[in-house]
């Protein structure tokens, strides 16, 4: 999937862990694993995906990233499925569409697999819930926590969209 002229969005390899790291680091968020998101680009039940600037490659060439996540189990109101594991732009590449097309991807390949999609969000986080607003996420539930996701401020959001139309 291409962003316009700047950007393509393509599933991440195994090389990028610490290009993705350094995406994290700039947004000043905290760092995932490295071996635990190795996993989860190894895991075909999961997707992760990189946009990254169209003609170049090394470090500091990914302007954005985001993840998918199966939940086994239901915790409260969060139930079983397929979430939005989280997407990062960097700062200086934002509203630029990166976050659109992070998401759309992931979406598109949650709708090959189930009739609805999941996430958790800080209540506080104006820029995810207007972001994911456009595929008509709806307030589920909140909560200070869903599953291992605890929020700064004590207040979350489930959020749910379902699939409309055929399959992508
Ligand atoms: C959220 C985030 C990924 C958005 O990335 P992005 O590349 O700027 O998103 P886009 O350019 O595709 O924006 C799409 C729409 O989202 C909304 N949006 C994005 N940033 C926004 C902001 N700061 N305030 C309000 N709305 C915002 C707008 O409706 C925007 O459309 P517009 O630019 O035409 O007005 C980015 O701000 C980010 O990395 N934030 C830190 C990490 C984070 O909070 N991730 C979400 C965790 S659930």
């Amino acid at each position: 999937m291409s962003t316009g002229p700047t950007a393509e969005v393509r599933p991440a390899k195994r090389s990028e862990v610490a290009d993705i790291l350094d995406v994290e680091a700039q947004a000043a968020r905290s760092l995932p694993d490295a071996a635990r998101l190795a996993a989860a680009i190894d895991d075909d039940g999961r997707l992760v995906v990189v946009a990254s600037a169209h003609g170049t490659s090394g470090a500091g060439s990914l302007l954005g990233w985001g993840k998918t996540h199966f939940w086994d189990h239901d915790d409260g109101a969060a139930p079983e499925g397929h979430y939005l594991g989280g997407v990062t732009v960097r700062p200086e590449h934002r509203r630029g569409g990166i976050g659109t097309a992070l998401t759309q991807a992931r979406l598109d390949w949650i709708w090959q697999r189930a009739p609805e999609a999941w996430y958790v969000v800080n209540a506080s986080n104006v820029a995810s819930i207007e972001l994911h607003r456009r595929w008509g996420f709806v307030e589920v539930a909140r909560a200070s926590s869903f599953h291992t996701t605890t929020f700064d401020g004590g207040v979350g959001i489930l959020m749910r969209a379902r699939r409309s139309g055929p399959l992508p």
